[in-house]
């Protein structure tokens, strides 16, 4: 009985320091309207492991919580509501996006929950499983030959076209598309904030649109009066880290990244906002990333994608970097799910030249050939 008056009383006080944006968490879960209700008001994880091995209370936003499995539900839900809005598309309308993965996910699903068509562009390099995927929830999916972003045939630039072509259409263009960012401003970020009582010092990210880093940003150094430190994590292959370190004189990438979902070769409006506000960042090696895959499945039970692993891997390291006694943050961005047949599998790491990453207490996960 005293435990529970003890939490109802940790509740309250999370209500309490509610955001300007209205941000009330730790209310009991009640129903919810539709699909897009059940976007967001995701769990913060305390990782037990590497907080108590650093010392710091680590925390990974389970995005992966959110109903189409992952972060981009809500981008995807934001540049719907935006286009509704700007009154860009009326019942019954057609959202149209260039993407290979979550995002495509993501409308697909918030379309069939408000009635509109959805068209996905993607390269045509992408697996069959992604293409199924959409086009069982419903999408028009058109697979085109993956060439470089200033190609005009490149499936972005593919998918505008094609909006542009339909009455009643709105390509979402989620990677400019500042709604994306917006979704964060209003709710990821509060939500952390309320969620840990007002404690971030640091927070740490990867980017692909750039709208998850930077809105949580964004939030983040307002809320903190610029004490949150922000870390931009990269993977290798994108220009990103070289660009802030470098104060925007270069963009030089190496190497390249198993990860899906995150890297960029340019700044995108999303990120251009709140380029000023980062504090720093790093790049991660995909060694470390495949080994926190295998660490958070073994020792917090979480079955995590490659960016999701990223962003953890680099939680631990800012951690390490400033020292016991302080809170960190990240995005567990998706689950393993849909690249189970490469992380797990032999083979593929051999072929990666990623099995050595591997500790031998924890191959045994390695179960696929
Ligand atoms: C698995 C995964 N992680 C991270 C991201 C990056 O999020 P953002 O586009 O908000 O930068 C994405 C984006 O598609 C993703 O699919």
């Amino acid at each position: 009985m005293s435990m529970f008056r003890q939490s109802i009383r940790r509740f309250a006080t999370a209500a309490d320091s509610a955001s300007p944006y209205g941000i009330r968490v730790g209310k009991v879960q009640g129903t919810v309207n539709g699909f897009t209700g059940a976007i967001g008001n995701t769990p913060l994880i305390r990782l037990n492991k590497i907080s108590d091995e650093t010392g710091c209370e680590i925390y990974g936003k389970a995005e992966f919580m959110n109903p189409g499995g992952s972060v981009k539900d809500r981008a995807a839900l934001y540049v719907i509501k935006d286009a509704e809005e700007r009154g860009l598309i009326q019942p019954g309308g057609t959202i149209v996006e260039g993407t290979a993965g979550n995002t495509g996910i993501g409308l697909a699903h918030v379309c069939r929950s408000k009635g509109y068509k959805c068209v996905i562009y993607m390269p045509n390099t992408q697996s069959q499983g992604k293409i199924d995927l959409l086009r069982l929830l419903g999408a028009e999916v058109y697979p085109v030959p993956a060439v470089a972003f200033e190609n005009p045939e490149n499936y972005n630039h593919q998918a505008k076209r094609h909006a542009e072509r339909l009455e009643n259409a709105v390509w979402t263009n989620q990677f400019d598309n500042t709604a994306n960012r917006r979704a964060h401003i209003e709710t990821t970020g509060p939500e952390m904030w309320a969620q840990t009582g007002g404690k971030i010092d640091a927070f740490t990210c990867s980017t692909g649109t750039g709208g998850t880093f930077a809105g949580i940003t964004r939030y983040l150094k307002e809320v903190s009066d610029g004490r949150t430190e922000a870390w931009l994590a990269d993977p290798p292959g994108s220009v990103l880290h070289s660009y802030i370190q470098s104060g925007g004189k270069l963009t030089e990438r190496s190497g390249s990244s198993i990860t899906e979902g995150i890297g960029q070769g340019r700044v995108t409006d999303n990120l251009k906002q709140e380029i000023n506000l980062i504090t720093s960042s790093f790049t991660i090696p995909d060694e470390e990333t495949i080994h926190m895959v295998y660490r958070l499945l073994d020792e917090e039970g979480l079955y995590m994608g490659a960016s999701s692993a990223l962003n953890v891997a680099a939680a631990y390291q800012l951690a390490k970097n400033i020292g016991p006694g302080r809170t960190v943050a990240t995005i567990l961005c998706d689950g393993a799910y849909r690249y189970a047949d490469r992380l797990f599998s032999k083979s593929w790491l051999r072929q990666k030249g990623l099995d050595k990453a591997i500790p031998s207490h924890l191959e045994k996960y390695a179960v696929l050939d």
